[in-house]
This record gives C-alpha cells, structure tokens and sequence, in this order.
C-alpha cells in the first residue's frame, strides 16, 4: 500500500453534479462560462440539486421556499449574541449552522424528501446567520430577511439594512453563481464522507464549513485580501511580491490542484472585479491584483484561481474582509447539499486505508520504566 500525498489524482466517487475535463468546469454539464453570463444562483442550487433547470413554476416554487425558510430561530440569534465579538466569522458559522439542526423537528430525519427540503432551508437560512453576526459583533440588531428578493439581494439587504443596488446584487449573484460547485474539493468532500456514515445533513455540512475555513481552501480569498492590504497602494506591488516569492511564501490567490492552465471561473471575477471599480471611480485594487498576476504568472507560471479577484469584488462591495468566506460557503452549500444528497442516494461507507510508517514490533514500557 503506498499513499498518495493529499490524494492528488485519486477518483474517489462517481459524481454527476459537476465535472472539470480538460480545464472546463461545468455544473450538469453545462459549461459553467454559460452560467456565469445567464443564469441566476436560485436556477444554479435547482440545477445542482434536482439535476435540471427549473421550468418557470419550478423556480417560482423554489424562490418561496426560500422566503418561507430564511428567518432563523430566535434561539440561534440569543447564541450568536454570546458569542465573543471578536470570534472568527468562520467558526461562529460552523457553531450558528450545528445550532440550527437543534431546532429543526425534521434534522434526524433521513427521508429524500425531508433531506431536500433540509438542502432548502439551509441555503435559506445560511445568509440570515451570516448577517445576523456581522451586525450583532457591531451591536446593531440583526435585520430580518425580505421576501421576494434574491438570496443575493437578501443578503446584501440584512447586511446594511438598506435595499441594494442592482449592480451590486448583480455582481453577488454571479459570485454566487462562480463558487456554488466544485467537483470534489476538499470540503465537498468532508461533507460526503461525514455522511457516508449515514450521520444527518447538519453534520455534513458543519463538516464542509470546518474544511472550507482554511487558507489552502475558502480562506484564501479573505488571506488574499490581507495581502492587498498589506501591499497598501500600487507603487507597492512590485517590492511586496518580489520579497514574497524570493522567501518562497505562497501567493494566496494563485494555483490550484486540478487547474494548471488557469481556473476558469477567474476571467469573470477579473472582469467584476474591473466594472465595479469603473463604476465605483476607484481602480487601486483592480490594478494592483493585475499587476501582482502579471508577476506571479511571469515569474512562477502560476494563474489566478476563483479566490483572486473575489477579494477586490468584495472589498468594492464594501463587505468586510472576514465575511468573504462566509459568503463562499452561502455559495457552495448549495454544491454541499447536491452531493449528500447524491450520496445518500448511492451509499457506501468512506474508509480509505493508510499506508502505516510508525516503529513495529515496538513493546509496552510500564510507566515506572520510561
Ligand atoms: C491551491 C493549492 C493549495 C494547491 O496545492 P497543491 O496542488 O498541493 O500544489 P503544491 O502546493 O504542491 O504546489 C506545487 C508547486 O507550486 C508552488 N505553488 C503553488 N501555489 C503557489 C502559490 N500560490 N504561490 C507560490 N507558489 C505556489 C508550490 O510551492 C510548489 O512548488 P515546489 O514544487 O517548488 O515545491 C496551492 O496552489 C496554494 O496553496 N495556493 C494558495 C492558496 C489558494 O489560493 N487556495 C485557493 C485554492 S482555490
């Protein structure tokens, strides 16, 4: 038996949600380039989930799901109150989403049917947590979700409390629309293996947030903004990286394990990334991150991956640094959810094997000997 370092290469489960072939990433099998200029994320979670887009009525039923399941128990608000203001955002999601499972009647139930409708309420209710912390941690009162708006619009909504702009809503639900699958990432794949013991939809999903919250996974566009920042104005970026990459530090933003031609999800955060800042009359950080590619990739051959061009986008969103990964796991719960969903489907407990490197024939030393 010889292991394989971070399973590169390893097909670990037949999967019919998303597929990456020869650098082309599609949801269903549609190309997720035609995604990303066409569909909104409300079709996008319909699609990963039941396998299809939505006819018109589908999708009307969908969106008031969502409105019915997006107000969170007052409970789980009471929770997040005693929260400590400074906690990281990721870890009082992965507490505030194992809290929900608490108060729902149906979170042991492991019908189909209960188990979609629990992929639904999710998605709903992942949004009004989210922005029910970043107020509480400021002292403001959360703001209840609206209904008829988009799970985008709703999120910007209970963030500031104002109604967004459309070009700000746009901009989100295309985001959402980017990051919402992703083959078998790392926490898609904690999500299927926590239920592949048959342990309930919560717990997958407390599981994909764990694995999501690092650096080397969803962190990276928030790390990636710790970077802009420390980089400060543009005449900096050259001096920064170039120190960066002679200490041989990583470049948060940059690389990725299936991709070694560029991630194309990338080109239509760059893009965003560049209206936004025309339309806000602010292109410092546009151009910074356009400087830092053309070095890396100069210098290293590496492409930006999803998580680059995020930061700007959301920086210029004028959401807060540490809700970045927040907002990606809004995004790829609805990915989570279709792949347990699949597995509970076609179940087969996950349980690789380990090639063992320890001492052998060791023996026991009593206590008083050692
Ligand atoms: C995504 C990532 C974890 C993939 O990891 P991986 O497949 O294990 O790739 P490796 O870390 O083995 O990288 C291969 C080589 O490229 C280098 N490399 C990879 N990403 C790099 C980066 N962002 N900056 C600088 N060098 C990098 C590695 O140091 C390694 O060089 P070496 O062969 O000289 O040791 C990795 O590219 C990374 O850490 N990127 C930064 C974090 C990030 O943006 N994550 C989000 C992914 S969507």
């Amino acid at each position: 038996m010889t292991a394989t370092k971070g399973l590169e290469g390893i097909v670990a489960t037949t999967s019919s949600i998303s597929s990456i072939i020869d650098g082309v990433l599609t949801y269903r099998g549609i190309d997720i380039d035609d995604l990303a200029e066409n569909a909104t994320f409300e079709e996008v979670a319909y699609l990963l989930w039941y396998g299809k887009l939505p006819t018109a009525s589908e999708l009307e039923q969908l969106k008031s799901k969502l409105d019915q399941y997006a107000a969170i128990p007052s409970e789980v608000v009471e929770g997040i109150k005693l929260y400590p203001k400074d906690t990281n955002s990721m870890a009082a999601l992965r507490t505030a989403v194992s809290s929900l499972a608490l108060y729902d009647p149906a979170a042991q139930d492991m019908s189909k049917e209960a188990n979609v409708d629990k992929a639904i309420r999710l998605q709903a209710q992942l949004p009004t947590v989210i922005a029910a912390f970043a107020r509480i941690r400021e002292g403001k009162e959360p703001v209840a979700p609206k209904a008829g708006l988009s799970v985008a619009a709703n999120f910007l909504y209970m963030l500031s409390g104002d109604e967004p702009d459309e070009v700000a809503v746009k901009a989100l639900d295309q985001a959402l629309v980017l990051h919402a699958d992703h083959e078998l990432n790392a926490s898609t794949f904690a999500a299927r293996v926590t239920v592949a013991t048959l342990s309930d939809i919560y717990s997958g999903v407390v599981s994909a947030i764990g694995a999501l919250k690092g650096p080397l996974h969803g962190g990276a566009n928030e790390a990636v903004m710790v970077m802009l920042e420390e980089i400060g104005s543009p005449d900096n970026v050259e001096s920064v990286i170039n120190e960066k990459l002679a200490n041989k530090e990583k470049i948060m933003g940059f690389g990725h394990r299936v991709y070694k031609n560029g991630d194309p999800r990338a080109k239509h955060l760059q893009k965003m990334s560049q209206e936004l800042g025309k339309l806000k009359g602010n292109m410092d950080l546009y151009n910074m991150s356009v400087h830092i590619e053309d070095i890396v990739t100069g210098q290293k051959g590496l492409k930006p991956n999803v998580d680059f061009y995020s930061a700007s986008v959301y920086t210029t969103l004028g959401i807060q640094r540490d809700l970045f990964t927040p907002i990606f796991a809004i995004s790829r719960l609805s990915g989570w959810t279709a792949h347990i969903l699949e597995q509970y489907d076609n179940n087969r407990l996950i349980r690789p094997r380990a090639e063992y490197t320890g001492p052998s024939n060791a023996k026991f030393i009593p206590i008083e000997q050692r």
